[in-house]
Formats: C-alpha cells, structure tokens, sequence
C-alpha cells in the first residue's frame, strides 16, 4: 500500500545531509566547527535541571491537564507582565509540547482543507509541512532585504484570497535572525483583521533579542495568536516543552485537539520549567544572551569581510542568512565543498524555500567564539581558492 500523498509533499531537511556528512568526517578524525545546528550550545540551567530531578523524585511523573500545569499557565503569564509589560490571563495560556505543537495546534484549529496559510520564504520549513500535512497550502511569499526579510502588509493584502485563513510570521526569523518593525507587525494585524482573518506570530526566538527592549505581538491585541518556547532562550530543546497563547474561546477547541494528539505536554518538562522565571535562572539566561550578541558581533563583521553578503544585521535568534553567490557554486554545493575542504559545516538555504535558496547559506552562532574565528580562519583560507563572480 502506499503512503499518503501528504507525506511524498514534505521534504526532508537538507541540514541533515551536512550533518550527517560533517558526522561522517569527525568519525574519520578530522574536526569539524559545526555552524549548522539550530540549538543553544549552553546547557540547561542548573535550577531548571534540579527542578526537575526534585519533580520526578517526587513522583510528578503523570499526566497533566492537556492544557499544561495551571501553575506553569500563571508562571508563563506573569513572565509576560515581568518581562514584556503585557497582561494576559493564564486562561489564554496553553503549555505544548514545544512550539512545534503550539503550531500544529494552531493551524489545527484554524486551517480547512485547501485553505491558505500566508508565509515568508525564506522561513521555518516545519510551518509550511504542518500546513500541507492539515490538507490546508502554504502560500510563501517571497522576501528580501528591503523588508528585512520580513512580510509587509501591502505583501500579505496582495496575496490574500477569499480561501486565506491566516498570515503566521515569525520575529525574530528562522533563517535570517530578523524581526519585523512593530509598525508593519500591526499594518499586517489590521490586514488580517479586515479579511475577517488571523495573525499567528512565532516568537520562540523573542527572548534573544539584540536590539531595543523586544516587545511581545501581545501586547498588540487579544485576536492575535502567539507561539513561543522553551527550547531557544530557556536551553530546553530536547525537554520539548513550549506554549501557546491564544485569543480565550479558542482555548477550549484547543483543548479538544491537545487531548486527542498528544494528551498533556511532559510533566517532567513542566515541573522543570516552573524554574525558569526565577531571578537565578533568567540571571544565568541573560548572561548567555549577551554572549550570543558577542558571538553575533563578531561573525557578522567577519562572513562580510569574506566576501557574504549579509544586507541587513539580524537583531535576534542565532542565525546568519548569508549571499554566497559571489563563490560561483549553488548553496547546496557550496556548502558540501566547504565541509570537505574545511571541515566547516553551516546550512545550504535549499532548506527555507524556494526564493533564491541556490544563493543562500545559514550560519548559526551556536558555538563559542574561539570556534568561530577558527571557522573564519578556515575559510579565509579556503575561498580564495574558488573562481568569485
Ligand atoms: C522559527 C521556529 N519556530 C518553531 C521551532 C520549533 O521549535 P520547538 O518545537 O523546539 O519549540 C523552531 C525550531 O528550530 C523554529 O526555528
């Protein structure tokens, strides 16, 4: 029998061919500075770790409500208030199974088949295969520099149809570490609102924020729904643990979905991150914020001064979305060679669309600085070797 159509649609993720290639190549002895990996080099903070261990010790190993802890809703509430000046009732709070389930809860709630979904490219690649996956089409709307890689909403009023369910942006970015301006964060809420539609905002990478005092979609208004995490900013990916905040009478259809999918989000996980608000951690968290500032600091200056073109600065996240066009090889070839002559592996930007990606390549600072400048040492050393355009 075969599979479903739906499964033949969603490509795999071309990171994992550099990964599984720079694996290949430690295994043979050679060392690698490894740029490709979408995840915190920091480990978990200690008091989220023994928030945890306390937790099963205690036996709080059962499931929750599938909404999540109410003390976990309330303690992701006041963080709002604390840290972004938003009220919101821990009622509008839903705890997931990372903020991919916030997404698929999302899109679940709100997508009918062959309905659209607006979407930069590049993007995150998950979105548009939880799209496909609900029957619903990811339209992506091709972005660039002038919009600091971001939609704008003259973009998201020309692409809408009658069958356009949402517009779902991402700020800080996954691939290009930018943020929408919070002017164009709320022409595009109005857009949404006129066509009697929705606005998803992921802010999972929010927490890292460079610029001015980041400020919350939330703060925006109650209709807007916004995913987030514990995986980037909190060091807790493979807790697999992140929340969702939505408009309050959708929360009992979300309810509904999270009970049938997954039936509550890992108790462990969310005795562990009831740690993560206090003034130890977020101490222990911001001192890594300014480190991966220090690290973004030092890259961006550094792949420029090799020849990427990097137009605009990101202000968030961990990522660098960089033009290598200018080494006369497609992204996905550059970036095989690269690993091989080097032993620097980052991301091709096949991965994030289909706008330009044969020109693209994603740096993630996801390692210290001493890394870092031996993988500009590497390729310094390695680029001039190949015919520039
Ligand atoms: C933009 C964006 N959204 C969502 C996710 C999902 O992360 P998680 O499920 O670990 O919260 C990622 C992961 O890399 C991402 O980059």
């Amino acid at each position: 029998m075969q599979t479903a159509a739906r499964v033949h649609e969603i490509a795999p993720f071309h990171v994992m061919e550099v990964q599984t290639a720079a694996r290949a190549l430690e295994a043979a002895g050679r060392s690698v500075i490894h740029m490709e990996i979408g995840e915190p080099d920091f480990p978990t903070p200690e008091p989220v770790v023994a928030a945890a261990q306390a937790g099963i010790a205690g036996g709080a190993v059962y499931y929750t409500s599938a909404l999540g802890l109410p003390e976990l809703r309330e303690a992701i509430a006041s963080h709002y208030h604390d840290h972004y000046g938003v009220t919101i009732s821990p009622a509008r709070v839903v705890v997931t199974s990372g903020s991919s389930a916030a997404l698929l809860l999302t899109l679940a709630a709100l997508v009918n088949r062959d309905e659209q979904i607006l979407l930069s490219d590049p993007g995150y690649p998950c979105t548009r295969h939880l799209v496909r996956t609900l029957e619903g089409e990811a339209v992506g709307i091709p972005v660039g520099p002038e919009s600091n890689y971001q939609l704008t909403a003259d973009q998201v009023s020309a692409y809408w149809r009658p069958h356009t369910r949402a517009a779902l942006v991402a700020s800080p970015s996954n691939p290009t570490g930018t943020m929408l301006a919070r002017p164009e964060l709320e022409r595009i809420a109005a857009v949404a609102a006129d066509r009697g539609g929705r606005l998803i905002v992921d802010e999972i990478y929010l927490g890292l924020s460079y610029a001015e005092a980041p400020r919350s979609a939330l703060s925006l208004s109650d209709e807007i729904f916004v995913v987030s995490s514990f995986s980037k900013y909190f060091n807790m990916t493979g807790w697999r643990l992140g929340w969702l905040v939505a408009p309050e009478r959708h929360v009992r259809d979300i309810e509904k979905l999270a009970q049938s999918l997954y039936i509550s989000p890992p108790t462990p996980s969310q005795r562990a991150a009831l740690a993560c608000f206090r003034p130890e951690t977020l101490e222990i968290l911001e001192a890594r914020r300014r480190e991966f500032q220090a690290r973004r600091d030092f890259l961006v200056p550094a792949l420029r001064e090799l020849g990427f073109g990097i137009p605009v600065l990101p202000t968030g996240g961990f990522f660098v979305y960089a033009d290598c066009s200018r080494f006369g090889l497609d992204s996905e070839r550059f970036a095989l060679e690269a690993l091989a002559a080097t032993g620097v592996a980052f991301t091709p930007g096949v991965d994030f669309g289909r706008n330009r990606p044969d020109a693209h390549v994603r740096f993630a600072y996801t390692i210290g600085r001493s890394k870092l400048e031996e993988g500009m040492r590497r390729l310094a050393a390695w680029l001039p070797t190949l015919v520039r355009t």
